[in-house]
């Protein structure tokens, strides 16, 4: 598949690398090109450089990975290059690579006191899909909007997904393709965006869970319960529950 990455920094260039070794043709950005050039070198030919809005138009999938100041920016270069694509965000909505703990109960004061978040119901509709309205729901009534539904709003046309945000290059390289596999949580609305997704995860050497919606991803960003947690694939399931709990 063509794959347009824009953003090739610490996460999105290690992304590049990883998806033209799977065999994937893909693109790469930078506004200083030359600091890229070790790097396409290395990838004979399967790595190409382009400008953002090059590479938005190459992409048959695009991944989404600048910096959130610089977010805006890129997706005003590209909007009508995006439309009816996939596009996969793996930014958080603050700089910065994920660290351990960075949970900081950033849901709390949504009113969550009727409802017991860590109800089969929700569980289940937040793991299994299609629908999440369940665990949407109870995330939608803790207020705040999710960095994925930001960007939703800024190129509406575009098939959204969230994934690749939660883990820091450090551990996904060390974790790359290892048993037990590391969780790699998905969240979006769109069913050929999760397809998507779920493919590439695997291509590179992890397995991808399904956490939700587009709301849900606050679960899995800055703040969120989910950020920064190195979870192996069987253990998914608890710790999204886990996740969802700790919104009460
Ligand atoms: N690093 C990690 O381990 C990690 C893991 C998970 C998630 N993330 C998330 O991934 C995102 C990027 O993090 P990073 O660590 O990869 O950052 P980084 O190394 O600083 O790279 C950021 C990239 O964003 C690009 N950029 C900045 N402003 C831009 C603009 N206005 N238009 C287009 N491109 C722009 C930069 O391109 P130029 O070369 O043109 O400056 C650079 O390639 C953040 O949201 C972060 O939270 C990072």
């Amino acid at each position: 598949m063509r794959i347009g990455v824009i953003g090739a920094g610490q996460l999105g260039g290690t992304l590049a690398t990883w998806c033209a070794e799977s065999g994937h043709e893909v693109a790469v950005t930078s506004r200083h090109p030359e600091r890229l050039r070790e790097q396409v070198d290395r990838m004979n030919g399967k790595l190409r450089v382009m400008s953002i809005a090059q590479a938005a138009s190459f992409g048959e999938m695009v991944i989404f990975a600048p910096n959130w100041s610089g977010a805006r920016e890129a997706i005003d270069l590209t909007r009508s290059a995006l439309e009816g694509k996939v596009v996969l965000d793996a930014t958080n909505p603050a700089d910065g690579a994920p660290s351990l703990g960075a949970f900081t109960g950033a849901f709390g004061g949504g009113g969550f006191s009727g409802a017991s978040v860590k109800s089969a119901e929700a569980v289940a509709a937040a793991v299994n899909g299609p629908p999440s309205e369940a665990a949407d729901r109870m995330l939608s009534r803790a207020g705040g909007k999710s960095g994925l539904e930001t960007l939703i709003e800024w190129a509406p046309g575009a098939h959204w997904a969230k994934a690749f945000n939660t883990i820091s290059t450090d551990v996904l390289s060390r974790r790359r393709g290892h048993d037990p596999l590391l969780a790699e949580f998905v969240c979006t609305d769109e069913r050929d965006a999760r397809e998507a997704a779920c493919q590439i995860i695997r291509d590179l050497g992890f397995a991808p869970f399904y956490a939700g919606g587009a709301k849900a991803a606050r679960l899995t960003e800055t703040g969120g319960p989910l950020q920064s947690r190195e979870v192996d694939v069987q253990d998914a399931t608890d710790a999204l529950a886990d996740a969802l709990a700790g919104l009460r």
